[in-house]
């Protein structure tokens, strides 16, 4: 594995495999990799011949200084993940790398509605600093393909979008959510939770699952009632909502008992941590 930390060696280096007529493939991290990030490595190494994996806890995607401070930062331990994937590249630069005029000052990506809406309006900016952030790792390091975590559904769609309208060749590779046996997303975001807050982040999808059951036997009907019932579950049980309702999976406007394709979308703070999960549905 090659730890690369600048983008000229970056740029050298994936001249080197693309004059070699090499299939690249990115995997974009934030690092603290788990399950989720190894299941997508795995992934890749199916359709690429050299995969490049980057490391880079961006801040212009956190609309709050606190949340950035405390982001998990383990480098070492992924290093020693990543060079037992035996990936070929690490792209782990400094913030003064990709953002040599500061993250205001950068030139950026923002896609209209879609990432104004739902998770993007409780977290102004948020979206604007993932597509500007992945718009620049695709533009140095030109991938064939590059793979993303459908746990993360608004980001996958805005990224998507993205790639389509600004011409982008790379093909997005999407990997549905890993879960732990007890139906717990993992995310970074969970090494903050402490021990009793652990026991209760499974019951999130647990609600999800239960409400999306009663949506589809009331076919669609009283989606309210039921969303709210399940709201109140979810506070009873010492979750604090910021974002729990049904949406089109495609277009992600609100629910309407006319589209077949529906995904349920939560957004909750388990005591100082931002937990999200996703459930996609057909009515
Ligand atoms: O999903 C993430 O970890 C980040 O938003 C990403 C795509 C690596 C961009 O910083």
């Amino acid at each position: 594995m090659h730890i690369i930390k600048t983008t000229d060696t970056l740029f050298k280096r994936i001249q080197f495999f693309k004059n070699k007529q090499k299939i690249l493939g990115l995997v974009p991290t934030m690092g603290n990799l788990h399950e989720g990030h190894i299941k997508l490595i795995l992934l890749a190494q199916k359709y690429v011949d050299i995969i490049i994996v980057s490391l880079f806890i961006n801040p212009m995607q956190f609309n709050n200084e606190l949340d950035f401070k405390k982001y998990p930062k383990t480098f070492y331990k992924d290093c020693e993940i990543l060079k037992k994937l035996k990936i070929d590249i690490l792209f782990a630069p400094k913030i003064s790398e990709m953002y040599p005029n500061g993250t205001k000052m950068n030139t950026y990506i923002q896609v209209p509605k879609l990432s104004e809406i739902i998770e993007g309006k409780s977290r102004p900016g948020h979206f604007t600093g993932v597509t500007t952030i992945v718009g620049k790792l695709f533009n140095l390091i030109q991938p064939n393909f590059s793979f993303f975590g459908e746990k993360d559904y608004q980001q996958l769609l805005i990224i998507k979008t993205f790639v389509k309208e600004l011409n982008y060749s790379v093909k997005i590779i999407s990997l549905p959510t890993v879960r732990l046996k007890n139906g717990l997303a993992f995310s970074s975001r969970n090494r903050n939770l402490k021990n009793q807050e652990l026991q209760k982040a499974p019951f999130l999808y647990q609600v999800i699952k239960q409400t999306i059951n009663k949506i589809i036997q009331n076919n669609g009907k009283n989606l309210h009632k039921i969303i709210n019932f399940s709201k109140i579950s979810l506070i009873k049980k010492g979750f604090l909502i910021d974002i729990f309702d049904v949406y089109n999976a495609k277009t992600l406007d609100n629910f309407s008992k006319e589209q077949k394709k529906n995904i349920l979308l939560a957004s909750v703070w388990l005591g100082k941590t931002r937990l999200i999960d996703n459930k996609k549905f057909i009515l």
